[in-house]
């Protein structure tokens, strides 16, 4: 979808993609402005047969250096989630709405800076195309920011997290919260009440790939 004064990656996608020409395709996207500050693009990691996508927000400062989604501290959270609720690590992709790191300075700091809609719907073309190609059994948005771009603004992760709901985009879609709102919460015994509620997410999403 193109948005006043944006272009959009839609010119990026490749003709017959797959998910190398894909990934190769998006790191030389300029499909928004937000390339200009960030190391490289950070595309989405696994194998196209998995049954479950995962998508994040956008890629924080360790994926931005690392060039891989989900490999810092909320994507830490997340591995142990999976353990625990029984979802095989080879059985997810794991992905964002955003591909590039939006962030501010503050001193030497790199502080995240949420993506807004135009950004969001700038950089879908890449995502459909993701799930064009691994066609999940199961679509889980992670945090706010992804549920509302695909699940749409009704979707209320604080009430509706763990539901699935109807959607275009796979057979089975729900939201939950994001791994690095656990990692907020203001004291242990939050955090470890947050902790598990998420598990208890994840169990529901390795229930329905039974
Ligand atoms: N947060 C996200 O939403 N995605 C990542 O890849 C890392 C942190």
């Amino acid at each position: 979808m193109a948005t006043d004064g944006y272009p959009t990656a839609a010119a990026f996608i490749p003709p017959k993609p797959t998910l190398p020409r894909l990934r190769e395709a998006a790191a030389g996207c300029r499909g928004c402005h937000l390339y200009e500050g960030a190391t490289q693009t950070v595309f989405g990691e696994g194998l196209k047969k998995s049954k479950v996508m995962f998508v994040g927000e956008q890629p924080g400062d360790r994926e931005d250096v690392e060039g891989k989604p989900f490999v810092g501290p909320a994507g830490r959270m997340l591995d142990r989630a999976l353990v625990e609720a029984g979802i095989d690590r080879s059985e997810v992709y794991v992905t964002n709405v955003v591909k590039h790191f939006k962030y501010t300075m503050r001193g030497k700091r790199r502080i995240h800076q949420r993506p807004d809609s135009e950004e969001t719907a700038a950089c879908r073309p890449w995502l459909e195309a993701e799930l064009g190609q691994v066609k999940p059994q199961v679509l889980v948005c992670l945090g706010a920011t992804a549920a509302k771009a695909l699940l749409g603004p009704k979707f209320k992760v604080t009430q509706q997290r763990g539901e699935f709901v109807d959607s275009e985009l796979a057979p089975l879609a729900t939201g939950t919260v994001h791994p690095s709102s656990i990692l907020r919460a203001p004291d242990e015994e939050a955090r470890h009440r947050a902790y598990h509620d998420f598990v208890e997410d994840l169990k529901i999403v390795a229930s329905a790939l039974d």
